[in-house]
């Protein structure tokens, strides 16, 4: 070999080398960030886990935070809210009403005709429509205002005539407010709070039934609020309705939150009533419940920090639908910030509540082999295209993570609820603590439970039911059943006017 073939093939051979060491290389880096980024989804899981213990401090927090905020007021994070309900529909009641459902993205009108049998809701015409999001964060009279002009043409609509006050008969409503609300009976209250991106600072303080009763004034609607309810006691209304077994309501949609039943002597001890009647129903507000037992993360943390109510409603944002992608979003984006797995760094990626929970479920739920929904939804609403399959399969898992945790966090929840009302088998509490055994026997317990993430997430519920059954365990679980109540928080709000208007509408 001359001199200069010699130096064509060293220089080869060089070449060769650097572009397998570039090559080995490349393979090396993008080992270790894919190592990074399951780090990043090992350390997010370890800080989500719901072991069955935890769980268990959780109902037990549950019951005890129960207990203390039903003795004094301020007592517990949990605002436990006597509602004035204190008798619930039975089936006999009859005559036409409508309902009014506030407290979502969307709200509803319903009207309703009640046969006077169980089980025998004659008819039901519902209405959704989106609440324009200005109005969320307007004046009282905009958001009212609107409503009403909505109930107005509704009514006119249904019933083929007009609603103006001089032409018809005053109708009776049942107004489902979703909202903590101090309740002075079952038709007055006054806001406490926002929630769930509400902010309408001029109706803090007043009265919501007047701030209804006077927008119907103003569109000359003839209508009466004869009832004001929170969801969850709207849902509890229908439960009982259908099943007389049905102690306790759940709602686990944009929001979250319980009610129950009280017993009289439970209320009157606690709060130095000298009486009330057979019991009452109270709003627990538990989206605003907290306890170091609950797995929180730096995730969870941030978001908190971020939202227009920080340090309010802890459980509610670890749990309910309106958080449930952001979460998923902030994991993603730390995996993102950590290595390129998802490309360069999208700039949708970084707008806080982008990915909305319904489009995680359908990731969640994916069951195509190439996860063709993932990549659909990641390109769509992230911006993120061209993802390989194992990135895809990174990115279901992080959704399991969070809806497993909220599901089992939302499942001790409800059992605190038998817990504190001697259902569960444990020997409920005690001097303000909860007991460990107890001689009682099983009896059948339904709750009802509403909301879009119980009904129409799968994995959701099934993680929810399977958890409420090992808290249970073998002997109790199969005496409590978790019924699905369809549109329960409007149609219980028009039995509860039915059971609570003074008169009877027919027609
Ligand atoms: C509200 C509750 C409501 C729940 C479910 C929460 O944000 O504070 O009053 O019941 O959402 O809608």
């Amino acid at each position: 070999m001359g001199k200069l073939g010699f130096t064509v093939a060293a220089a080869t051979a060089a070449v060769t080398c650097a572009v397998a060491a570039v090559v080995v290389g490349k393979r090396i880096s993008s080992r270790r960030k894919w190592r990074k980024v399951v780090r990043v989804l090992l350390e997010f899981e370890e800080s989500c886990g719901t072991s069955l213990s935890k769980l268990k401090q959780v109902v037990d927090a549950m019951a005890v935070e129960m207990h203390a905020g039903l003795a004094s007021e301020g007592g517990s994070k949990l605002k436990m809210l006597l509602t004035s309900v204190d008798k619930l529909p039975t089936g006999s009641e009859s005559g036409v009403y409508y309902a009014l459902h506030l407290g979502g993205t969307n709200f509803r009108v319903l009207r309703v005709q009640l046969g006077g049998k169980r089980s025998s809701i004659v008819k039901q015409d519902v209405e959704r429509k989106p609440i324009p999001e200005h109005l969320m964060t307007s004046t009282t009279e905009d958001l009212f205002d609107f409503i009403a002009e909505s109930l107005k043409e509704f009514v006119d609509k249904e019933t083929g005539t007009s609603s103006d006050i001089s032409s018809v008969a005053r109708r009776e409503l049942g107004f489902t407010f979703s909202f903590p609300v101090k309740q002075t009976s079952v038709s007055t209250g006054i806001l406490m709070k926002w929630t769930k991106g509400f902010s309408i600072r001029d109706m803090m303080g007043k009265d919501v039934c007047d701030c209804l009763q006077q927008a119907f004034s103003r569109q000359g609607l003839n209508m009466h609020v004869a009832s004001l309810v929170n969801d969850t006691v709207g849902t509890l209304a229908l439960g009982h309705y259908y099943d007389d077994d049905t102690v306790a309501a759940v709602i686990i949609g944009t929001g979250t939150n319980a009610c129950y039943f009280e017993r009289a002597d439970a209320i009157i001890k606690s709060q130095g009533l000298l009486s009330t009647t057979g019991g009452m129903v109270v709003n627990m507000e538990w989206g605003n419940f907290w306890s170091s037992h609950l797995p929180r993360t730096s995730y969870d943390i941030e978001l908190d920090a971020n939202s227009p109510n920080p340090n309010e409603q802890g459980f509610e944002k670890m749990i309910s639908g309106m958080y449930l992608g952001e979460i998923v979003r902030r994991v993603m984006l730390k995996m993102s910030q950590e290595s390129d797995i998802f490309g360069p760094l999208s700039a949708s990626l970084l707008k806080a509540f982008v990915l909305r929970t319904p489009s995680m479920s359908t990731m969640h739920e994916d069951e195509s082999p190439d996860l063709r929904e993932v990549a659909r939804i990641l390109d769509d609403v992230l911006g993120i295209q061209d993802v390989p399959l194992k990135v895809r399969k990174l990115v279901v898992n992080i959704c399991d993570v969070v809806t497993r945790r909220a599901a089992r966090l939302a499942a001790a929840g409800i059992v605190g609820i038998l817990k504190k009302t001697g259902r569960d088998g444990s020997g409920g509490i005690a001097g303000g603590r909860p007991k460990t055994a107890s001689n009682s026997k099983p009896r059948r317990t339904v709750v009802a439970i509403e909301g879009g993430l119980y009904s129409n997430y799968r994995m959701f519920r099934e993680y929810l039911n399977e958890a409420v059954a090992e808290i249970l365990g073998e002997e109790w679980a199969p005496f409590v059943e978790l019924k699905v109540t369809e549109d329960g928080s409007g149609i219980g709000a028009a039995l509860l006017a039915a059971l609570y208007s003074s008169e009877i509408v027919d027609t």
